[in-house]
């Protein structure tokens, strides 16, 4: 399946102008896709909910409308639930999802879609019974091997500079072609690039558009600035 709008798979939602882009693969028999929302998901670790809606509102006017709040600290269920009820042109999904509780947790604040660095045979069953669209997080060819024999053809590749880089995906490409990645870790507007032109490569997650002192100054225009030349990336 690829295709179904995440607003028809959200509990919290319902009324998203975004539909979730038909990906050029699937997650597998019965998940929509997180490859085809943006090419450039930011990945969002945040101290303070009151932020999530400014915060949100920057990123989404720069173009990048699909954002990962990384459940990192006590503020990101906060967060995810401001940004899903205040934010209706954000699709906002939880990152760092460790275990099946946390998928619980994020998919009732209103996530729409899980992202997580690692797997284990719990999480994955969470993650595929929660019918919101996700991205298990692998490092090495073994694992890519696995998921692909449960059916689940898109991934997070992590932590992707340090893993192997582009080097790494592009050796994979050529045994694995059915497996598509969303590469974050280490990623730069600088090496982005090199990311996205990969064939097994929907899109980048990171962090570098939303530098420590800015999400401290709370200077939303430079993070809306930086979003923007995020956003162009694959213009
Ligand atoms: C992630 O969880 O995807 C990463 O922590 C983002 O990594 P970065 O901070 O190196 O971009």
């Amino acid at each position: 399946m690829g295709g179904v709008t995440s607003a028809a798979s959200s509990p919290a939602s319902g009324s998203s102008p975004m539909p979730v882009a038909s990906p050029a693969s699937d997650s597998g028999p019965s998940h929509p896709s997180v490859l085809g929302l943006a090419p450039v998901i930011p990945v969002v670790v945040l101290e303070d909910a009151a932020d999530a809606v400014p915060l949100a509102r920057a990123l989404v006017a720069g173009g990048l409308s699909a954002i990962e709040v990384t459940l990192r600290t006590p503020a990101a269920l906060d967060a995810i639930r401001a940004i899903a009820d205040e934010v209706p042109d954000a699709v906002v999904g939880a990152g760092t999802l460790l275990n099946p509780e946390q998928v619980a947790a994020a998919r009732a604040a209103g996530a729409r879609f899980l992202v997580s660095p690692g797997w284990s045979p719990r999480l994955l069953g969470a993650l595929r019974d929660s019918g919101l669209p996700f991205l298990p997080g692998v490092s090495t060819a073994s694992e890519v091997v696995t998921l692909l024999d449960e059916g689940v053809t898109e991934l997070k590749f992590f932590p992707a500079a340090a893993a192997g880089g582009t080097a790494y995906l592009k050796a994979l490409a050529a045994p694995l072609p059915q497996a598509r990645f969303c590469p974050t870790g280490g990623i730069t507007l600088a090496s982005a690039p090199g990311y996205l032109a990969l064939p097994n490569v929907g899109c980048v997650g990171g962090t570098w558009m939303l530098p420590a002192d800015a999400l401290t100054a709370k200077d939303w225009a430079r993070i809306e600035r930086l979003a923007h030349e995020a956003a162009a990336l694959r213009d």
